[in-house]
């Protein structure tokens, strides 16, 4: 993965790991905190997360990378954290399956840079997890997420009837998966 992209405005973002420093804490827990307060259509949702919570969070994400069993990075413009993406080794007799998750902020939707991070993510990880299949879910509701991950590859495999309760409708889940 590159360490900059540059958008389809012309602006240019920074991406690189997480590192777990009292910096990145702060930035990604007010990224979430912000995907949270928007009500976005993805399982994360709920009250505002605390310090404590993201710390513990980011910790995980930075000892498990260390130990092959996750990949993840994060984009920031100038001033904060953009958007995270991350694929985490399954165990047992899934140890080849990793299992996808992004999210763009709201202002950078549409921009490329969800397309830039999964095309190039999915290339690593083979190597980076030792994996050959990346599995992945989606609201039924979620347009701009499913055509992504059709233009990524992913093949529709099933979908679990009314999992998902979004604001008081219930959609659809859709399991998705690609070989890599
Ligand atoms: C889904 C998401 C990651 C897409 O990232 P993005 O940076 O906006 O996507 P891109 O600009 O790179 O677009 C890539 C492709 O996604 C699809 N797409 C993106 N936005 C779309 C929209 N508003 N409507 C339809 N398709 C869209 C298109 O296929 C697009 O390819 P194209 O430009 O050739 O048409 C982003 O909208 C997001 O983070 N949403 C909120 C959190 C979320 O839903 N996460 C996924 C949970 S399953």
């Amino acid at each position: 993965m590159d360490t900059a992209y540059t958008l389809k405005n012309g602006e240019k973002v920074a991406i690189r790991p997480l590192e777990d420093t009292k910096e990145d804490t702060t930035a990604m827990l007010e990224f979430i905190n912000s995907i949270r307060a928007e009500d976005a259509k993805l399982s994360n949702f709920g009250p505002p997360l605390t310090f404590e919570q993201e710390s513990a969070w980011l910790r995980d994400i930075v000892d498990q990378s260390k130990d092959g069993k996750k990949l993840y990075y994060a984009a920031f413009d100038e001033k904060r954290a953009i958007a995270v993406i991350g694929i985490t080794k399954k165990g047992d007799r899934s140890m080849h399956v990793g299992v996808f998750g992004i999210s763009i902020d709201k202002k950078y939707r549409g921009k490329g840079l969800g397309a830039y991070l999964m095309e190039n993510i999915l290339k690593e990880s083979a190597r980076a997890l030792t994996i050959t299949h990346v599995e992945l879910v989606c609201f039924a509701n979620n347009t701009p997420a499913y055509k992504l991950y059709k233009k990524m590859g992913f093949q529709e495999v099933g979908r679990i009837p009314e999992k998902i309760l979004y604001r008081g409708d219930l959609i659809d889940e859709i399991i998705m998966i690609k070989r890599l």
